[in-house]
């Protein structure tokens, strides 16, 4: 999700105004998604160095967050989607951390959809984490680097539990970007590539149905013919 700050000083609006109109996005993408058949969604809410952005910026992101938490959680349950959060989420503000826990165990049982927000997210930093982990199990005798393959390396990251081993089919960027800005970077090996030359605030469901709809009619041959 990109173009909120630019969406709103297009307009002469403060920065913040764009976040505000870029959640009601968010909440109705989630909700076409699940409308559509999407089995998993994952949005890019913030990344490793978004923490570089103005603390009253950062604040109000949070209350955004937490405001959406509180508003949609019930239609979330109801809905049968599951919400998992990658990223560093320790680095949240701690009432912003503890709701998204409590939100997370609610919709455990969601069974229909898997909704993910990466927040505090790198994805260099998420490879690196797994790296780790893997040299970790391996020093105290309890893995062969050898045996390990490409499944069970995707399966130490934090997406490891996702359809798919949480390979990206379909990544869309707005904002006219054409940059992937450390999101999902070995989910997303494979992965069609969408540029919207639409600010997220503006990237309506009718939006969303046409990058879908030409996602369809690709030709995805994964290196084959
Ligand atoms: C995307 O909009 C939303 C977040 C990163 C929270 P931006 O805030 O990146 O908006 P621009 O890119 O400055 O216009
Ligand atoms: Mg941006």
């Amino acid at each position: 999700m990109d173009g909120n700050g630019r969406w709103a000083a297009a307009r002469g609006y403060p920065r913040f105004y764009g976040h505000i109109r870029g959640a009601a996005r968010v909440k109705e993408v989630v909700r076409a998604s699940r409308e559509i058949g999407v089995r998993a969604l994952t949005l890019y809410a913030f990344s490793t160095e978004n923490w570089k952005r103005p603390e009253e910026e950062l604040a109000v992101l949070w209350k955004i967050l937490r405001k959406y938490l509180r508003r949609e959680v019930g239609e979330l349950k109801k809905q049968g989607i599951r919400l998992h959060v990658i990223g560093e989420i320790d680095r949240l503000p701690r009432d912003a951390g503890m709701e998204l826990r409590s939100a997370v165990e609610t919709l455990s049982g969601g069974r229909h959809m898997e909704l993910t927000f990466a927040l505090s997210y790198g994805g260099r930093a998420e490879i690196l984490a797994a790296a780790k982990s893997i040299a970790r199990e391996a020093l105290q005798g309890k893995l062969d680097p050898e045996s390990l393959g490409e499944a069970e390396f995707a399966a130490r990251l934090a997406t490891g539990g996702l359809p798919g081993s949480g390979d990206v089919d379909l990544m869309i960027r707005t904002s006219g970007e054409k940059r992937i800005s450390n999101f999902l970077l070995w989910q997303s090996s494979y992965a069609e590539l969408d540029f919207p030359e639409v600010q997220w605030p503006e990237f309506t469901v009718e939006r969303y149905r046409e990058c879908l709809q030409a996602f369809s009619t690709r030709k995805r041959r994964f290196g084959g013919v």
